[in-house]
């Protein structure tokens, strides 16, 4: 097998580059960790192809240290930076898609437990104040959702219930008990996203938001996802669908009982809000403005499939209450690339991700081989991982330590709900494993042998978190 740490001359490369990537050892011991390994912060809210925080530890414990930048700049909902804050590291996340931001920025800047609960209180009170004029708006929505009577104050605008600025979708309309929705206009109206505590309550709000168990505020549909507006129509007309009345401040301070189960990470990070193709720049600007080493040693990420998910139309009812556009989320993300396109777009991606990487830095990228598209098979998707090697990393400088290999269990559950978008799952995660340079890629060569300590907490980091 030709060396493919030596970097051929352009023409060359074509001929040297063999289809299959060498190995690096490192075995996926993170599918035999239980499915809520790691820090209890990260289930605030479902996120679709998000990875357990498992996979990141195998890489944060291998290739950083405590006080070393972790970046990912496809954060989607924060975990590979959650988890590098959690074991001491400085977790940087960077994602454009303001939900994903805010679930990421809600773990690197969390509320305290005091500050959360103090203000849960508060607003309990402020309800309860007005508590009658809520749950009257909240049955009016149920009834009439169209209607001018029914309008809205829109999200963060500390509207009261007779601030009538905005009316509420049907299906947002059939998805809850009047009362639980009057309490949630209340609480969309209150909640400032900008302020820390806030958006810590505003994610802790999304993540029960639907789902099938007594936890959860609308029972219409799982947890995962948003089921489509028309299929939601449908199913309730069909089967006379009412939501059984839940209790938003209750759900919401036992919500918040599971997210403080752990002290909070004693290493704070950054969320980034922008287009990973400059997130390296950004990052080292942020990190430099607060006095921190401004460059990565280690970049865990995992960046959008080709054409499969929709971020913002399978999130729509986390996004109504969020007041983000899911239209405008997915018209501005990089989901729906052919081959070509999202080839020019990683290398753009990893160009400028370099720079931000330190001289031994390691970039682990995990790619889904798309094996099928709409329902047929895909020829672009499958080898992905090899074309953003060759195409993308390989341009841009960096050194190949090697591929981890990770089969995804086909039909999985979340899969089976999907219905017709079932065919787009990906069965095969790749896992390519670089160098920003050639002491990075002997780093990593170095640390793929490491044994990994799974307890969690680590032992050795008992003592701080
Ligand atoms: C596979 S998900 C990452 C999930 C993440 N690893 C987690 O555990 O939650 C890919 C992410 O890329 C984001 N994304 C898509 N296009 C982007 C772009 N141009 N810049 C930054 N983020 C983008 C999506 O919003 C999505 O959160």
């Amino acid at each position: 097998m030709p060396d493919l740490s030596r970097q051929p001359n352009g023409a060359q490369l074509a001929l040297e580059l063999p289809s299959a990537l060498p190995g690096l050892g490192i075995e996926p011991e993170w599918k035999a960790q239980p499915r809520l390994w790691g820090h209890s912060l990260h289930p605030m809210c479902s996120y679709l192809a998000s990875f357990p925080a498992a996979l990141p530890h195998a890489f944060i414990a291998r290739y950083s240290r405590p006080g070393d930048v972790v970046l990912d700049p496809f954060s989607g909902r924060g975990t590979a930076p959650l988890q590098a804050s959690a074991e001491g590291r400085i977790g940087v996340g960077n994602d454009l898609n303001p939900f994903a931001h805010l679930l990421t920025a809600a773990k690197l800047e969390p509320a305290t437990p005091a500050e959360a609960r103090t203000r849960l209180a508060a607003l309990r009170l402020a309800f309860g104040a007005d508590a009658t004029a809520w749950v009257a708006l909240g049955e009016r929505v149920v009834a009439r959702p169209g209607h001018p009577s029914a309008f809205v104050p829109a999200t963060g605008s500390g509207g009261g219930p007779d601030a009538r600025t905005e009316p509420v979708p049907d299906e947002v309309a059939i998805a809850f008990h009047p009362r639980t929705l009057g309490q949630l206009l209340f609480l969309r109206a209150s909640l400032r996203l900008a302020d820390r505590t806030d958006r810590f309550l505003a994610g802790a709000v999304v993540g029960i938001l639907h789902g099938k168990t007594p936890s959860y505020l609308s029972t219409l549909m799982p947890n995962t996802f948003s089921m489509a507006p028309r299929y939601v129509r449908g199913f309730a007309a069909r089967t006379g669908f009412r939501s059984p009345e839940r209790d938003a401040f209750d759900a919401l301070s036992a919500k918040l009982d599971r997210l403080y189960r752990q002290p909070l990470p004693t290493t704070g990070g950054l969320a980034l809000l922008g287009d990973a193709r400059t997130a390296g720049k950004r990052t080292r600007a942020a990190l430099h403005a607060r006095g921190l080493p401004d460059r990565a040693r280690l970049a865990v990420t995992s960046p959008p499939y080709l054409r499969v998910l929709r971020y913002g139309y399978y999130n729509w009812l986390r996004t109504w209450f969020l007041g983000f556009d899911a239209q405008a989320i997915d018209d501005e993300l990089d989901h729906a690339h052919h081959r070509e396109p999202y080839l020019v777009f990683m290398r753009e991606v990893l160009a400028d991700l370099r720079s931000a990487l330190t001289d031994d830095g390691i970039a682990v990228l995990v790619i889904g081989d798309v094996e099928r598209d709409g329902g047929k098979p895909s020829a672009t998707g499958l080898g992905l991982a090899e074309r953003v090697w060759e195409e993308a990393a390989y341009p841009a400088g960096y050194r190949l330590a090697g591929m981890v290999r990770d089969e995804i269990a086909a039909n999985r559950k979340m899969t089976r709900l999907w219905g017709d978008e079932a065919g787009q799952a990906t069965k095969t995660d790749r896992i390519l494993v670089l160098g920003a340079t050639e002491a990075g890629r002997r780093r990593a060569l170095a640390g793929a042998g490491l044994p990994i300590d799974w307890a969690w907490p680590p032992t050795r980091l008992r003592a701080i978190i």
